[in-house]
């Protein structure tokens, strides 16, 4: 599972698409966390999209990640910024790949 404590034990290694990324990263293998309010352990995350068909408020979307060795796609945060904190990504995705910081 995604380590809720990952804002205190990574480091934010780079930015995508308006979002950080916690790494380490070493592409293709070792992809980091993307996001934070909404973070999403790319290294976890196996493309089972429960989470892009949930959220009410489409936070997430398909980026493509060839070679990576979990699934060739992640659900990235993109809009993270428009989360409403309902915690059903948390609930659905069924790695728990996912952490909502709602405090
Ligand atoms: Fe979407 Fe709700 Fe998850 Fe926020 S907590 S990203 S609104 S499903
Ligand atoms: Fe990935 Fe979990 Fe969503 S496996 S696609 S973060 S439901
Ligand atoms: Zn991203």
């Amino acid at each position: 599972a995604i380590d809720p404590s990952f804002d205190e034990n990574r480091e934010v290694v780079g930015d995508h698409e308006g979002h950080d990324v916690w790494g380490p990263v070493d592409e293709p293998e070792t992809l980091g966390i993307h996001g934070t309010h909404v973070a999403v352990d790319f290294d976890i995350c196996d493309a089972d999209g429960a989470c892009i068909e949930d959220c009410p408020v489409d936070v997430f979307e398909w980026v493509e990640t060839p070679d990576h060795p979990t699934s060739e796609r992640k659900a990235d945060p993109a809009n993270e910024t428009q989360c409403i904190d309902c915690m059903l990504c948390v609930d659905v995705c069924p790695v728990d790949a996912i952490d909502v910081d709602s405090t």
